[in-house]
Formats: structure tokens, sequence, C-alpha cells
């Protein structure tokens, strides 16, 4: 499978410097002529260095071109004459290509800004019978299940195609597209040159979803969730496959109705998934069995498959505990650190769930305090632990802090859960937000002589876990931390 760049300057000099650029890491580049306000084609193909594709769209399919009709097919049929790997043109256009075209091929193509139709087979045979040397689908997606339909084409298509959705719901079938068999798939140069809405950068497909490495066996893995776009698991999985030579790749799936997703998900190859905010709980209704631990938590972060069976998981509890218990460990010497330690966790959600299960396990004293007092009250009677009104967290007396709340998450930054004035020396103060690295609440711990434990170590312990359910080998934890501390790092 090719990568193809598109090239959609609006000088000729910036044209001739982007493709330059561009030829480096791409197979293939495509010239968007009708992005250009002048052009000189001769010069251009005289420069490339790789096969290009001269395309020249009109407004009416997605392009700039504002000229003529017949300035439009003029310059196509002279990027023929001069010899062009391949010219792009659309199904209505296809007829008024010369039936001579020298070494030049035709990819035919169709575009649709608004949906994905429903008759996917019958429009590819028809821009195939308009003469396709290539033919070439791009869709709008308005839910995953249009990318579905898209494989579907792909995997049945007899001829060289190209078919994708646009838009960040078919963000998939841009990274999945040489699982399925897609001639290429486009990539932009840089963020902001993209040609269609979706589309990744060269970056993002080669570093975060490596789909160079992608192949028809590829298992995929995934992070459900809304939203979804900002995850940084892609790249500490994706990073742990590559390492330990798995073939499979991690993909976002920006899921609104869990139920369907699901019902979409099992004839396909998905082996895996991650599941985040809003569907953690919402998802254990439609799996065919649920680990005890997750049951009594009350939320699903993990789905495994095995053979045509989902099953849920919840790897936050052990994440929650292992780092603080880590940490305490390698302060004291001892081991069995936590029995009998007077926890507080602050919050009540899905985070604090897991927290309060995971310490309570581990003979830990735990109080739930929480801005909702009804919440608190019922997550305490769930995993059979006390709880206070929010009011009263700097009374309770505590051991450890768990900041379980969204409190002082990037943007809100100045923002803590635990006034400074209740951090006192030898207090363990471990804060799940882990985006900045160093909350208000952890930088006013170490301040006080605290010991703090970071919400990054969590994330990548529920990361490692996952990865273990799914692959039955040990993650690579070091390299998940650096990705994701690079990650954060660049933001
Ligand atoms: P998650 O599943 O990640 O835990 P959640 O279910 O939305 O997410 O829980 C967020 C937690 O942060 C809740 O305990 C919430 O308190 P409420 O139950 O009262 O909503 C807590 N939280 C959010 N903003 C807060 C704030 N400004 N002050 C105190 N607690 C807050």
């Amino acid at each position: 499978m090719m990568i193809c760049v598109p090239i959609v300057a609006t000088t000729m000099e910036q044209a001739l410097r982007d493709m330059r650029e561009a030829s480096a890491r791409a197979d293939i580049i495509e010239l968007r002529i009708d992005y250009l306000h002048s052009n000189d084609l001769g010069r251009l193909l005289a420069e490339r260095s790789r096969p290009v594709i001269v395309t020249n769209r009109r407004q009416e399919d997605g392009g700039k071109h504002t000229g003529t009709e017949e300035a439009r097919l003029s310059l196509l049929r002279e990027a023929i004459r001069l010899g062009a790997e391949y010219v792009d043109v659309e199904v209505h256009s296809a007829a008024k290509m010369p039936a001579e075209r020298g070494r030049t091929k035709l990819i035919v193509s169709h575009h649709d800004f608004n949906e994905t139709p429903k008759d996917l087979p019958s429009l590819w045979t028809r821009i195939s019978e308009a003469g396709a040397d290539v033919v070439k689908i791009a869709t709008h997606a308005r839910d995953l299940g249009d990318n579905l339909r898209v494989f579907d084409l792909l995997a049945s298509s007899t001829a060289p195609t190209v078919a994708f959705c646009m838009g960040e719901l078919g963000i998939i079938s841009r990274i999945l597209a040489p699982k399925y068999g897609s001639f290429y798939t486009f990539a932009s140069l840089r963020k902001g040159s993209e040609s269609a809405p979706g589309q990744l950068t060269l970056d993002e497909m080669e570093h975060i979803y490596r789909v160079r490495r992608i192949r028809p066996a590829s298992r995929i893995y995934g992070v459900m969730g809304d939203p979804v776009a900002h995850s940084i698991s892609p790249h500490i999985h994706n990073c742990a496959f590559e390492h330990l030579n798995i073939e499979a790749v991690y993909v976002p799936f920006m899921v609104e109705d869990p139920g369907r997703f699901l019902r979409e998900l099992r004839s396909q190859d998905v082996w895996g998934l991650s599941v985040t905010i809003p569907h953690k709980q919402a998802i254990m209704a439609e799996l065919d069995e649920i680990e005890s631990a997750a049951n009594l938590i009350g939320a699903v972060n993990t789905v495994v498959r095995r053979e045509d069976r989902l099953i849920g998981f919840n790897t936050e509890w052990r994440a929650s505990v292992e780092p603080v218990e880590r940490a305490i460990a390698a302060r004291t010497g001892r081991r069995e650190v936590l029995k009998d330690m007077r926890v507080s966790i602050l919050g009540a959600g899905g985070a604090a769930r897991a927290a309060a299960y995971g310490f309570g396990a581990h003979g830990a004293k735990v109080t739930i305090l929480n801005r909702t007092a009804e919440r608190a009250k019922a997550l305490a009677k769930d995993v059979r632990c006390k709880w206070h009104p929010w009011e009263e967290r700097g009374a309770v007396p505590a051991d450890i802090i768990v900041n379980a709340t969204s409190v002082g998450m990037s943007p809100h930054v100045d923002e803590t859960p635990y006034p400074a004035e209740y951090l006192r020396e030898g207090l363990v103060v471990f804060d799940i937000v882990y985006n900045p690295l160093q909350t208000r609440l952890l930088r006013e711990a170490e301040g006080r002589g605290c010991l703090t434990v970071s919400g990054l170590e969590m994330f990548i312990a529920q990361a490692a876990g996952q990865f273990e359910l799914w692959t039955q080998t040990k993650a690579p934890e070091d390299l998940m931390r650096r990705t994701a501390l690079a990650q954060l790092a660049t933001g």
C-alpha cells in the first residue's frame, strides 16, 4: 500500500518546495493543480522524483477550480501528454479523457461530502465501467458503520481501488486502508495542509499508527470513547506492539452508541478495546461476560475478545493501587504496606470506584469524600467503606489521599481538590490527574514534605494491564511511559 501526499500550495514556489519535502517520505504525490493560482505543469512534472497524480478538481466536487470546464479538462489532457503517472478525474468527466493515454493511468473518482451512499458496490461498478484503471471512492462518514461498508467494498474489489471515509468518524478508514487492500491512503504533509476533512498528517500515519506495518492479518485494537481525538493511548499501545513485533494496530473509535458499535464490531477483526468516558458503565450491558472485580466496581475499562465472546475487565483498580504501594515500599522497605492504612478518596465517579475497590482489596481503611454526598454514600455502600461530607475532607484522619476527581486537570490547572493547609509531612498524595503531569495538588504536597505519586503511573499501569490481557505478553512499561511523557510534553 502506498501513502499519497497531496500538494495544496497556492504558488509554484511553495508547490515545488512541498513536492520535494513530501517526496522524501511519500510513495506518491498528488498535484492539486486546482489549488494553484497559476501553474506550470511542465515544470512540476519535470521536477518530480516520485510518481504523481495530477488532479484538477472543480468546486462542486470539493476542489478549488473556478475557471471553465474546458480549461480544467485541457490541463488534465496536458498532464497525459506530458506522461504523468496518474490523472484523477471524476466519474462524470471520465468520458472526456482521451482513449489513448500512453503510460498514464486513469483514476476515476467519486466524492460525497454528505454521506456514504447505501449501494457502494453498484457505484464501484459504474466507476469501473467508466474506464478506470483505479477506482476511487471518498465519502463522508456519518457513523463508524460507514467505514465497515467501505472495508467490505475494498475486500470485494476486483481492480485497484482507493476507498475511504472523510471526516472525524472516517479516520479509522484512512489508517486501516492497508489492512483492507486500498491502493493508497492519503496523508497531509503537515497540519493545515489537508486536502480533505479527517486527513491525518504523514507523521501521525507513520509514527503513531505505523501504517506501513499494517497487513491484512493485523489485528485491530482501539479506544472507544467520546471524545477520543486527544487520547494518548494510540501512541503507547502502537509503540508497544511495534516493540514486541506484534501484528496489530490500535485506533481511536469515536463512539456515541456503544451497543450499536459492539454489534457492528463483532463481525470485524477487532480483538480488544480500551473503554473510556462516557461508556465505562453503559458498555456492561452489551458484553457476554464480566470479570468479578469489574462487576463489583461497576465499570469496565477493558474489553477482550476470546473467540466470539466479548469479556469485560477493569484494570484500573490494580493500576491505582500498585504505584502507591511501590512508592511507599521504596521509602519504607516494607511489604504489604497498605494494610490498615487510612485512605481518603476524593470523588465518587468511575476512577474513584476503581480506587476504592483496589485499596479496600489490599486491606486499607477507605473513606469516600465527594462533592455530591449521594454519590459518596452509594459508592461507600457498594464497596463497604465509610464516607464523609466533602467539606470534612481536611478533618478526616488519613495516611493516603487519592484525588479521583477531575479537579486540577488542564485547563483548570490552578485548582486543587485538597487545600494545602491540610497537607502535612509524611502524608502520601496520589493524584489520578496526569494532565498536567504536576498538578497543583502534587506541587503543594511536595512542598510540604508529602510522598507524591503521579497519575501518569496509574495511566501506564492500567494500559499495561490491558495490553497484557490482550496479548498475554508482558507489556514494555518503560517504553510506554517514555512515549506517554514525550507525547504529553509536546501536547
Ligand atoms: P470518572 O469516571 O473519570 O471518575 P466522573 O464520573 O465524571 O468521572 O467523576 C468525576 C468526579 O469528579 C466526581 O466525583 C465529581 O463530583 P460529583 O459527583 O459531585 O460530580 C468530581 N468533581 C468534578 N468537578 C468537581 C469540583 N469542581 N469539585 C469537586 N468535585 C468535582
